[in-house]
């Protein structure tokens, strides 16, 4: 079944998230890590004392394929789960390469249409990034990429699985598990929203109800 990993660098929200059991893994950017005001080393370190099993993304700042492999090197020097985010241009191609041979774990982010995808995967990326809500945001359906995604990876043997990302609501993440794509990262407002239904809280309110009216009718109370 598709995995959900939380996308955040807060770690109440993870810590929620995972005793929840909701989520098997963590992606992070530099904007949530700066949201946090945090480190971005010691916040993995935080993140993999929480979440004790499962990838955990950082994402290397830089813009030169030197820069990225550098900053790769770095973070996936604290722990073996790190996956280091790579953005999707032409250098990161090449730090993705390079780092694919040293056995390190990369998430090519920012992908935004299947020839971006495919080209980080033959590069070696070991995850790829679609970033929904920024394309249904543009007015480009989301759901066209995701379908062209699973339609490539139906053909073939591939080892990159695609991590569907920026998931506004828990339609995003029912419309890429109706895919079949293999992971998708949720901010924590998302998670909880998927744990609601207003007919659930009516049927608690319910059975309350009937229970109480029970006891009264047997002449007890609570
Ligand atoms: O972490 C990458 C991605 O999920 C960001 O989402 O909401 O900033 O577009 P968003």
């Amino acid at each position: 079944m598709m995995k959900l990993f939380i996308d955040t660098a807060n770690v109440a929200e993870i810590r929620e998230a995972w005793d929840m059991g909701m989520i098997c893994g963590v992606t992070t950017n530099p904007s949530l890590i700066a949201r946090e005001g945090a480190d971005l080393e010691e916040r993995m370190r935080e993140i993999l004392s929480i979440v004790t099993d499962g990838p955990i993304n950082g994402e290397a700042i830089g813009t030169s394929a030197e820069e990225l492999t550098a900053g790769a090197r770095k973070l996936a020097r604290i722990d073996s789960r790190i996956v280091v985010k790579v953005p999707m241009t032409q250098e990161g191609l090449k730090a993705i390469r390079t780092l694919k041979a040293e056995g390190i774990k990369t998430n090519a982010t920012l992908v935004f249409s299947a020839a971006q995808g495919l080209l980080a995967a033959r590069a070696g990326a070991s995850y790829i990034s679609p970033f929904l809500g920024r394309l249904d945001d543009i007015g480009q359906p989301s759901e066209a990429l995701l379908e062209a995604f699973a339609d490539i990876w139906s053909m073939y043997d591939l080892e990159t699985e695609i991590i569907a990302a920026s998931i506004r609501s828990p339609e995003h993440v029912v419309s890429a598990a109706r895919l079949g794509i293999h992971i998708a990262t949720v901010p924590y407002k998302i998670l909880l929203a998927m744990t609601e239904h207003p007919l659930t809280d009516a049927g608690i309110k319910r059975f309350e109800a009937d229970w109480q009216d029970a006891l009264k009718k047997r002449g007890q109370s609570t």
